[in-house]
Parts: structure tokens; C-alpha cells; sequence
């Protein structure tokens, strides 16, 4: 339905990619997007060898990718190398200069993704000649910068090679999202938030509907919950969770936070895994346009379908 540079290199058929969300798109999830004709991408995460494994063996038979954490997955390079022996349909790294693991990849013919949030970093992508960049605007869910995906993403495009694949992220689970990213002149889409909230993701159904449930006005971008978690993160990035007590409590006092980390770290580990009032919810500002929980196909096909519509109605808005 929809044409693109990405869907021509790749050949699939749709411009909507998975976004490889550590644990829960795990090889279901992955292969479910890509039987339904959009680009799977399992999550390398922190870099886990077993969890790639297992997540591998679940995406069975479907061509899937695997994303990483660059900063994490460097420090975890036999994760990597097992990754790369599925010979993935992709290898993207996000949050990090990832030149080293995308010559790795290039090396084996493996096609490179890299996931960018500043203008700096598109460069730098280029100069590796990775074959997709990823432009992610601070609406995401997940980890990520401070920049707004409407100017970036342009931005990105004017900067790069006429035939540099760009994908955009953040903020993005409709057709409405997916027609706007290519009119700002990506390739397609790369969804996190909304097939979170999908039959097929890794993770509990109390959490998916929690989504389904809140509004974008209540997410924000923390550091809280990596403080909390001891997640290494550098200090540049932050992450977009659905604000909870826990987030109230703390997100304007994080060195409070940190002051009193051992307390507060064994307050967050006694919670119940299901508690959201302590434990995170990741989603980006997209929770606004999701209300149920769906299928990854008709995720799919919905975004493709609403887009194709509204391309199709644009010549509306020109005057004879
Ligand atoms: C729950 C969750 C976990 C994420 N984990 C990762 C990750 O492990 N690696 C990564 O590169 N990006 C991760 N992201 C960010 C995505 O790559 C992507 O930029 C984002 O989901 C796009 O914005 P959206 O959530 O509004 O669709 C995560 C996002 C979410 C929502």
C-alpha cells in the first residue's frame, strides 16, 4: 500500500518497524510484526545472551532483527556475537557512538541500524554508512534526549544523503503519525509505545493496560527510575515512563533520591511487580491515542491503512 526507500530495501511491505524494547519484544511480538508484512526487531537490551537466545527461538521461523543498548551491549560482546550468528534481519544500536558494533555487523552483511536523538549523532551514523537511521524525538517511550521529533526529523533529512534511509520514532501509533513522519520526510515509522500495549509483548497484562488507561500528559522524562533500578545509564539520557507516587516523590529531588538510594531502592524491590504506583510503567506521550490492547497485526495494518487514507485525502487540501 505504502511505497517507500525502506520498504524497497528491505522488501517488506509496510514502513513500520518494532521498536527492540529490552525485554518485552521478545520473539512473539518480533515475529508477529514481521508475519504481518512491517520489520520485527527483538531486544539485545543490556545485552543478555540468554534472553537473545530465547527470543530468537520464539521468532521461529520470521526474519527478525535485534536492537541494543550501544553503551550496554559493549560491555557485553559475547551478546552481540550471539546475536549476530542468527544472522538478524538487522542489527540497530541506540544511546552511544555503536561505530565499533555496526563495522562488526557490516563485516558479516548484516544490514546496520542506528537510532539517533541530536542532529550530532545523525552525522555520525552517516559516516559509518549505516543502511537506516533511526530519528527519535523526546515524545518516546523508553530512554532518549531532549529534542521534538517535528523539527528533528526534517532537520535529519536535509542533513543526510539523498538516499539515506531515515526512519522516525517517538510519539507515533497511528496512521495519523505514520502520514505526518513521511510528509517531515522519513522512510517509515518505528513504534515502541504502541505495540507495548500489544497481545504479543513480553510482560504483565496490568501493565498493558495501564497504558491503555493514561494519558500523555502524565508521562515525563526521568531519571528516577534508573536511580531506583541501578541502571548505569549516562547521566545524559533520560527515560519517558507514565509518572507514578514513586516519581512524584522523587523526580524533582533526585539527589534526595540518591542521598537515600539504599532505603529507597529496597522500598522500590519490596513492591509488588504489578504496584505501578512504585514500579515503572515505560511509555511515551502515544499513550494518548492507545485505549485497548490489540493484536501486533491489526497494529500494523491499522497504522498502514489510517496513513494510506489520509495520503490519499491530502490533495484536499489544495485549491484548484
Ligand atoms: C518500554 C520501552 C522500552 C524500550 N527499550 C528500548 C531498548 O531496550 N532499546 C532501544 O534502543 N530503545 C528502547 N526503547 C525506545 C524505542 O527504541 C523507541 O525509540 C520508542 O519506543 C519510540 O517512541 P514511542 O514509544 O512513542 O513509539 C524503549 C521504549 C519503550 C516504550
Amino acid at each position: 500500500m505504502l511505497k517507500t526507500r525502506f520498504t524497497e530495501r528491505f522488501g517488506v511491505e509496510h514502513p513500520v518497524m518494532l521498536a527492540p524494547m529490552d525485554k518485552i519484544s521478545g520473539g512473539a511480538l518480533a515475529a508477529a510484526v514481521t508475519a504481518a508484512g512491517g520489520f520485527g526487531l527483538i531486544g539485545g537490551g543490556y545485552g543478555d545472551r540468554e534472553l537473545i537466545e530465547t527470543a530468537f527461538t520464539e521468532a521461529g521461523n520470521q526474519r527478525v532483527g535485534v536492537g541494543f543498548i550501544t553503551w550496554s551491549a559493549q560491555r557485553h560482546p559475547e551478546a552481540v556475537e550471539a546475536a549476530l550468528a542468527h544472522n538478524p534481519a538487522a542489527l540497530m544500536v541506540s544511546f552511544g557512538d555503536g561505530e565499533d558494533l555496526v563495522v562488526q555487523a557490516q563485516a558479516l552483511d548484516i544490514p546496520t541500524i542506528w537510532q539517533v536523538q541530536t542532529l550530532a549523532q545523525v552525522r555520525q551514523a552517516m559516516a559509518v554508512k549505516v543502511d537506516v537511521i533511526v530519528v527519535q524525538g523526546q515524545e518516546a517511550g523508553g530512554h532518549g534526549m531532549d529534542r521534538g521529533l517535528t523539527t528533528l526529523l526534517p532537520a535529519a533529512r536535509d542533513a543526510a544523503e539523498q538516499d539515506q534511509i531515515i526512519m522516525a520514532a517517538g510519539g507515533i501509533a497511528d496512521g495519523r503519525g505514520l502520514a505526518a513522519a513521511l510528509m517531515l520526510g522519513a522512510d517509515g515509522v518505528m513504534m515502541g509505545t504502541r505495540f507495548w500495549a500489544s497481545a504479543e509483548a513480553n510482560g504483565p497484562d496490568a501493565a498493558k493496560q495501564a497504558i491503555a488507561a493514561a494519558e500523555g500528559d502524565r508521562t515525563l522524562r526521568s531519571k528516577v527510575f534508573d536511580v531506583a533500578r541501578d541502571a548505569d545509564w549516562p547521566w545524559k539520557y533520560t527515560g519517558r515512563v507514565v509518572g507514578n507516587d514513586f516519581s512524584d516523590k522523587w523526580h524533582r529531588d533526585v539527589e534526595g533520591l540518591q542521598a537515600d538510594i539504599e532505603v529507597q531502592r529496597a522500598v522500590y524491590n519490596a513492591s509488588a511487580e504489578d504496584d505501578f504506583s512504585t514500579r515503572v510503567v515505560i511509555a511515551g506521550e502515544a499513550v494518548d491515542l492507545i485505549t485497548s490492547v490489540e493484536p501486533a497485526a491489526k497494529i500494523v495494518t491499522d497504522t498502514v491503512e489510517g496513513a494510506a487514507k489520509l495520503l490519499n485525502g491530502a490533495k484536499g487540501y489544495l485549491s484548484a
